[in-house]
């Protein structure tokens, strides 16, 4: 990294805290999570330790897909509060050193957004339909999609309207693309982006933000899969998708980096699936977004070898463009890692665990995750962490389908049960209605009955429990500033069961196997027992020592 990266630039160091509103806190009582539940929490997350939290979508939506589907960009949902409950955790936030980074989803709207009522009812050939990508369909009378693009939640994606015409929607046919190659589309979004950052947001995580521009045309893609990199083989370098990270990207993230830097000290994310991590780095250079999240990571396993070369690809690929790494093991579109690492093979993103798919071993989850989460907060750049991680929560893998509401599982007709098992409400006291999530006991979906023992006031001051863990290695990570520390591996501690690096004077030893001897020195956290440890680092463990 050269010399005149500004290291007290926050985003590049910032440990963010993802909050999903549903399924947070429920202030009302209604079963689905609220402003009021986030603000009434907010002491939580400082104790805990985060420097900021990105909000999954609040604005108002017919959730179709969870609030990813917005019909209003500069308003709050009614599930959620209002504007001033939004102003309120805003300042409550700042008063407490927490930034906010709200979610924008500029690739798509929800049907019931009023331009894309306007463009249905203006009919074909209409400036209005031009705001989105209608078009004639294939066959004798149009009777057919007009190409073989297949939606990330299955089947096509495209859905025609009463007069023929068909639009594209590349996630559920409720949420229909922009067309971003339309300027009044840009003008659209860029008075959102004004909205939230007048209101005194502090970034935003950009949804899918390597959809928005379509090849022209429109032609068939070479392989139908509907995973969000765009193949279901390991990615290619150069292979271009037609509507999966078109170079015409980034001159729309060059526009919104150009007003955000109208604003003081805010930042943007992108979840773009690019991989390699060669390619997703071009869009984190100089004047593009400030972060991108690390889906190479997250995606990886818990294994020595495969650690240690995604952390090099990933300092290398971003160092070279002066961004920082990111690091995430979860979101509300994976399967937990807690409950992910425990198997050798998972169902690809998005897909999820149902209860006629083998169950996992719990104790082995957990021990691998809190192992993962520790080894990923030692390192240098920003790291992300999925509500309820630091309860060591674990996915719900035996929700029956009559719960399921990710709209995966309806174009499935429940061949992938989808997303609903990570999203479930969290547990904060163990003999409350609902696990405390409210006072009614009502949850928008049910929590299962092991979620009790992982309840956050089971875990408060209890040495050697995830939530401390968490909290020491946040404390640790601070203290010593880590996240803008130098990565250097131990090479005497790198080999296929264990792994060691040095970052700004803390030693971090990870074992996957067998014994290991740690090197001597003060030990400043670990994830073995009651975070005390005798010189040996057991299986699936992680200790941090003072050099
Ligand atoms: C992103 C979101 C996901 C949503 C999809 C469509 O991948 O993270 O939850 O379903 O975009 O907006």
């Amino acid at each position: 990294m050269s010399s005149d990266v500004n290291k007290n630039e926050w985003w590049r160091s910032a440990v963010i805290y993802q909050i999903y509103p549903r399924s947070f806190a429920d202030g009302n009582g209604d079963g689905m999570g609220d402003l009021q539940g986030v603000e009434a929490n907010l002491e939580s997350l400082k104790e805990l330790g985060v420097d900021a939290v990105w909000f999954s979508p609040f604005m108002t939506s017919p959730q179709k897909d969870a609030g990813y589907d917005v019909s209003n960009y500069k308003d709050i949902d009614p599930l959620f509060g209002t504007l001033a409950d939004f102003d309120s955790v805003l300042s409550k936030a700042h008063s407490l050193g927490i930034r906010v980074i709200v979610d924008l989803v500029p690739n798509h709207c929800s049907e019931e957004h009023p331009l894309f009522q306007a463009a249905v009812a203006a009919g074909p050939g209409s400036p209005e339909r031009e705001m989105f990508h209608f078009r004639d369909g294939k066959g004798e009378n149009g009777e057919l999609p007009p190409n073989n693009w297949q939606s990330v939640f299955g089947g096509p994606t495209w859905t025609q309207v009463p007069d023929g015409q068909w639009y594209l929607h590349i996630f559920d046919s409720s949420q229909p693309d922009w067309n971003w190659e339309n300027p009044l589309v840009k003008e659209f979004f860029d008075g959102v982006f004004r909205f939230w950052l007048d209101r005194g947001v502090d970034g935003f995580r950009v949804d899918v933000a390597h959809a928005l521009i379509k090849e022209p045309g429109l032609p068939d893609v070479a392989e139908t899969s509907s995973s969000m990199t765009g193949s279901d083989e390991e990615p290619n370098d150069d292979q271009a998708h037609p509507h999966w990270g078109q170079e015409g990207v980034h001159d729309i993230i060059r526009g919104w980096r150009r007003i955000i830097e109208e604003y003081d000290d805010r930042a943007m994310a992108a979840e773009a699936w690019i991989l390699p991590l060669s390619k997703m780095a071009k869009w984190v250079r100089p004047g593009e977004y400030h972060q991108a999240f690390n889906f190479a990571y997250l995606e990886g396993k818990w294994d020595a070898s495969a650690l240690h070369k995604v952390v090099d690809e990933s300092l290398e690929e971003f160092g070279k463009v002066e961004a920082p790494s990111t690091w995430v093991l979860s979101n509300h579109d994976v399967i937990r890692h807690t409950t992910r690492l425990s198997y050798d093979q998972v169902p690809k993103q998005g897909d999820g665990i149902g209860p006629d798919y083998p169950q996992p071993d719990e104790a082995l989850g957990l021990r691998r995750g809190r192992a993962a989460t520790a080894f990923m907060l030692g390192l240098p750049g920003s790291s992300y962490i999925y509500q309820g991680e630091e309860l060591g929560l674990p996915e719900h893998t035996t929700l029956e389908a009559k719960f399921r509401q990710d709209p995966t599982f309806f174009r499935t007709k429940g061949e992938r049960v989808g997303r609903d098992g990570c999203r479930v409400p969290l547990p904060w006291d163990a003999d409350a209605p609902a696990f405390g999530f409210n006072s009614t006991g009502k949850a928008w979906l049910p929590q299962p009955e092991n979620f009790r023992s992982y309840a956050r006031n089971q875990q408060r001051g209890i040495p050697g429990s995830t939530l401390e863990l968490y909290k020491r290695l946040l404390a640790v990570r601070k203290d010593f500033n880590l996240g803008n520390g130098e990565l250097k591996w131990h090479e005497d501690l790198c080999d296929d069961s264990t792994l060691g690096y040095e970052n700004n004077g803390v030693l971090v030893v990870a074992n996957f196997a067998g014994q290991v001897a740690l090197p001597s020195g003060e030990l400043l956290v670990t994830t073995q027992h009651d975070l005390s440890v005798e010189g040996v680092l057991e299986a699936d463990q992680v200790a941090w020592i003072k050099l």
